[in-house]
């Protein structure tokens, strides 16, 4: 209930076990006790600096009458922006381990709300967000997307988060939050009964969803609720649903910019390996002898983004196909042992430029393909994570993609969060941070483990390079800001500027270059991409936005938006106090004004304004920009026409 009205109908809550009768009912009710938490604490890095955690807690012990008897207990919490619960099975005498077949917790909707989407794929988040209304749900329709290497959707399910927008402008988002030891949980729909239960995702190798020893908590079942869309952003009731920092101090890690070598491999400028074998319009590998004249991944042009990211303050490089493997990395059944974790390519002299990296002031940042070969991955990570420390790098992004070996385990599976999880711990204990691709998604243990820095887990940018589908429409990142993003930190890569992509005569971006530059702060991630080829930000004044623009926050706040729609952000830097506001619009060209009230008071800023042109539209004309410098005040009100496709950044520096 939720000031006189239901948000949620009476609902079911169950399981289904291998070996033991289910528990779906006929409990009593033992003893319940009430408590009220309210304490604040600090993120390392984040959207902000403090977060509060204030709620009504409630946990119920229940028995099950009967000869069974066995116990089970409920946990609740109601915070202003949502509620949670999750099940704990005590130690009991009689059962010392469950096989969960199937967790059965229902979310009985009131009315059939627009939904913002995508399916219940085991294997993937990198599918377009849909919106329909909850009844036209169909995520069967979505399989077997040409552009993804792994997809499995068994059932008419969706991924969370998934938001939703009732009639009455009321906003709901269902997730989950500190996924440990369990499987993901997609919501299966019922079309007819507006009803989302739970599908945990399974493993045809094990033939189970589950399997613990007791005693034990699932993760929470979340959902956040706000009247305005913009609180859902606002909301840290993920990360506060999980445990305290483990990890300590974790100065090791600075928030940074980014460039790297890895757009021009999307483009089909050059190759991931040195054979220069690959074709990134379809993945095919077309042989493995033919002579490299295109391996990204050399001294020499690695040295060059390095002199780029020292001349423009960028604190990392990244480096993709550094490393041997790649002419085996996709379209190959048996990927075991093909990648290797410490050995560079012939053309790659890793001591060099670390050496050259270091002298310039620039941290490298590791990559580690792993070709959804985990195994491989967990034999080497000690070794690998070895070579980062003796090279000073503190960071590294992986990756996973293709089905998953051992064949029948899923990504999202109990197998592969566990993966996830030694990955982030191992890591941990050499000062090692994680930006996952094909990652599982967020569940909000950044709080706990605070070096899972970002993670991919949507159709980032690198879509718009080779999608056959039309890459990322415009409506994308105004979904994406109410949707993914509130799992946590996105490396989504912006800042594309050569925006017709000449190398690719098919495919487009289909944003403005203000909505670029607007990404920067409406995405949130402790990383942050410049993704193009440096070669294309020479002569560019609009490249001065990403040299200035912030990544880490002292606060943030949503100043406007409507999912799907448009989003306006204004978030302040830690340390400098600097504002920088980023917008982005969806197809419909709009006017927004910008009460800048959130400065404060009695202080004058410089604000650099980049806005769309007049004339400026994603689809044909992407780069038409206006760059202005006016001061402002907490007292300022301005006006700006976002485009389609459009967006918005602003710099305000004190
Ligand atoms: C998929 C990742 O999302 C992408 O960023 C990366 O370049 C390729 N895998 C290769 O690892
Ligand atoms: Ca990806």
């Amino acid at each position: 209930m939720r000031q006189g009205s239901a948000v949620i109908d009476s609902s079911g809550l169950g399981f289904e076990f291998q070996d033991q009768p289910a528990m779906m009912g006929g409990f009593e009710w033992v003893e319940d006790s009430q408590f009220t938490e309210d304490e604040t604490w600090e993120m390392p890095w984040g959207e902000q600096r403090k977060v509060r955690n204030h709620y009504n807690g409630a946990k119920v012990v229940l028995r099950e009458s009967g000869e069974a008897a066995r116990t089970l207990i409920l946990h609740f919490r109601a915070y202003e922006d949502g509620v949670a619960f999750r099940y704990e099975f005590p130690e009991q005498a009689g059962i010392d381990s469950l096989i969960i077949m199937e967790e059965h917790s229902e979310f009985q909707l009131t009315a059939d709300h627009e939904a913002f989407w995508i399916p219940g794929d085991w294997d993937i988040y990198e599918q377009l967000y849909q919106t329909t209304r909850v009844s036209e749900i169909d995520a069967i329709a979505m399989r077997d997307h040409p552009n993804l290497a792994a997809t499995y959707i068994p059932e008419n399910a969706v991924n969370t988060p998934v938001t939703m927008r009732s009639d009455e402008g009321l906003h709901l988002s269902f997730h989950e939050a500190n996924l440990t030891d369990y499987a993901g949980m997609t919501l299966k729909v019922d079309p007819e009964n507006l009803k989302l239960s739970s599908v945990l995702v399974g493993s045809d190798r094990l033939g189970y969803k589950v399997k613990r020893q007791l005693p034990f908590e699932t993760p929470w079942r979340s959902i956040q609720i706000a009247d305005r869309a913009g609180d859902l952003i606002e909301s840290r009731l993920i990360e506060n649903l999980n445990e305290p920092n483990v990890l300590g101090d974790v100065d090791w890690f600075s928030p940074m910019k980014y460039v790297g070598i890895w757009w021009e491999m999307h483009l089909g400028v050059s190759t991931w390996d040195l054979e220069a074998t690959q074709d990134m319009n379809t993945f095919a590998t077309l042989g493995k002898d033919q002579t490299s004249t295109k391996h990204g991944a050399n001294t020499e042009n690695t040295k060059r983004y390095i002199d780029f990211a020292a001349e423009n303050g960028f604190g990392g490089v990244l480096v993709e196909g550094w490393n041997t493997g790649w002419n085996y990395w996709i379209g190959f059944e048996d990927r075991e042992g093909v990648f290797d974790f410490v050995t560079p390519y012939a053309d790659y002299d890793i001591e060099e430029i670390n050496r050259y990296a270091a002298e310039k002031g620039v941290e490298m940042i590791m990559h580690h393909e792993t070709s959804a070969a985990p195994r491989t991955y967990e034999q080497q990570l000690d070794a690998a994570y070895q070579l980062m420390q003796k090279h000073g790098m503190h960071s590294v992004k992986t990756g996973y993609v293709g089905k998953i070996i051992p064949k029948g385990e899923y990504h999202h599976g109990q197998w592969m969060v566990n993966h996830y999880r030694k990955v982030l711990e191992t890591a941990a204990k050499y000062e090692v941070a994680i930006n996952a691709h094909e990652p599982i998604k967020g569940t909000g243990l950044r709080r706990t483990y605070p070096n899972a820095i970002s993670r991919e887990g949507l159709r980032g940018q690198e879509f718009n390079a080779w999608a056959t589908d039309g890459g990322n429409p415009p409506e994308h990142i105004p979904i994406v800001a109410f949707t993914r993003m509130l799992s946590g930190p996105i490396d989504f890569t912006p800042g594309v500027f050569e925006m017709s992509l000449a190398s690719k005569p098919d495919n487009q971006i289909n944003t403005t270059l203000a909505q670029q530059l607007g990404m920067y702060v409406v995405i949130y991630s402790p990383i942050q991409m410049a993704c193009d080829l440096p070669e294309n930000y020479e002569g560019q004044p609009a490249f001065q936005f990403i040299k200035d623009v912030g990544v880490d926050w002292e606060q943030s706040k949503v100043l406007d938006g409507e999912v799907g729609d448009y989003v306006v952000i204004a978030r302040e830097e830690r340390e400098t106090g600097n504002w920088f506001l980023g917008a982005v619009n969806a197809e419909n060209p709009r006017e927004i004004t910008v009460d800048f009230s959130f400065l404060p008071e009695g202080t004058e800023f410089e604000a650099g304004i980049y806005s769309d042109a007049e004339d400026a539209h994603y689809r044909d004309n992407p780069t038409a920009i206006d760059i202005r410098t006016e001061t402002v005040n907490s007292g300022t009100k301005m006006t700006f026409q976002l485009a389609a496709g459009g967006g918005l950044a602003i710099s305000m520096k004190k």
